[in-house]
């Protein structure tokens, strides 16, 4: 036994100094993308009834608030376009096309703007494809078709990157062949390449009124996100997407799925997106309002865990902050 205690570990964390020398990832504001919620039915901004300090914007809004985060650092953006009508066939999409072409007539190449690419916000049922007759079946080829066409009409007003997130099988192959073959090979895709049938998704579906109707056969997103006891279907799936011709993976939600973050960036270079998703950020949110949580500390925590696990960039409902936030 021994009869004396020695410092040993704990000599790292005796101070800022040594603790900064000893920290393995940092963070950088330059690796966050902020969502913008953009919804044709506002004519005033309303913030989000469980979700403090995110927006559904109105197009004029939109434009001043991302003046507002271009001084705070924040130049990378994943557009949700909220359209007022819906369809079950003949898809229009020029509320979200007008949405990109007046943001990137205004900032040009000060911004980068992905746009996420589904339908659940288009359709009358809420689900991310175009169904059967019956309609007990999300038609997958049906689907990508329409995906593709969408892809197109905004890469020609200028969309930096398309973030298809409805999860039909060989989206992404159907949207590079179609942006390849008119000339916009130069667009990325980010791939919402591990995206689980999750239970926290529902702030984000009550800000895009997209949940799936319960008058229907089909009431979740079972048989197109993935089931969250296949792990393995994530890291497939990924790198199958690389192989169709996706840019940058993505892994949403996040916190509980870091394990399949940390596999998939053992088995590829691509550069990996991780998504904080509404659920996981209205939960610090109801934390912090009952005061048991620093709500700025709890994102650093999080968003630092993300860097650990192998994450290359950070969607986060509270991008626009990270510049406060990082020291
Ligand atoms: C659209 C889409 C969803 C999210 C991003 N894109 C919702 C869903 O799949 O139902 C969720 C994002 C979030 O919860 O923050 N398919």
């Amino acid at each position: 036994m021994k009869s004396t205690f020695h410092l040993n570990q704990r000599r790292l964390r005796a101070n800022d100094h040594i603790r900064d020398l000893a920290s393995e990832v940092q963070l950088h504001v330059k690796e966050f993308i902020q969502p913008l919620f953009i919804d044709e039915t506002l004519s005033n901004r309303s913030e989000s009834a469980t979700m403090t300090n995110v927006f559904s914007e109105t197009l004029e809004s939109a434009l001043r608030q991302t003046e507002s985060d271009l001084k705070a650092g924040v130049t990378k953006f994943l557009f949700f376009p909220v359209p007022k009508d819906r369809f079950d066939n003949n898809f229009r999409f020029d509320f979200a096309v007008s949405c990109i072409k007046k943001l990137k007539e205004n900032f040009g190449n000060a911004i980068w703007i992905a746009s996420d690419l589904c339908l659940c916000s288009y359709t009358s049922h809420g689900h991310c494809g175009v169904l059967n007759h019956a309609q007990d079946k999300v038609l997958n080829n049906e689907t990508v078709h329409v995906l593709a066409d969408y892809a197109l009409q905004l890469a020609e007003v200028g969309a930096d990157c398309i973030a298809p997130s409805d999860m039909m099988d060989s989206r992404v192959w159907a949207i590079r062949e179609k942006l390849n073959g008119n000339h916009f090979s130069d667009v990325a895709i980010m791939s919402y390449s591990a995206k689980f049938a999750s239970n926290f998704y529902g702030p984000f579906r009550d800000v895009c009124k997209s949940s799936p109707s319960k008058d229907l056969k089909i009431r979740d997103r079972k048989t197109y996100q993935m089931d969250f006891r296949n792990g393995g279907d994530a890291i497939t799936s990924s790198l199958r997407d690389l192989q169709e011709g996706a840019d940058i993976l993505m892994v949403k939600p996040a916190l509980p799925y870091l394990d399949i973050l940390t596999k998939l960036r053992q088995q590829t270079t691509a550069p990996i997106a991780i998504y904080h998703v509404s659920g996981e950020y209205a939960a610090i949110e109801l934390l912090a309002k009952n005061n048991l949580i620093d709500a700025d500390l709890g994102h650093l925590e999080i968003w630092t865990a993300f860097k650990r696990a192998g994450a290359s960039a950070i969607i986060s409902y509270k991008a626009r902050e990270a510049k406060r936030l990082i020291v």
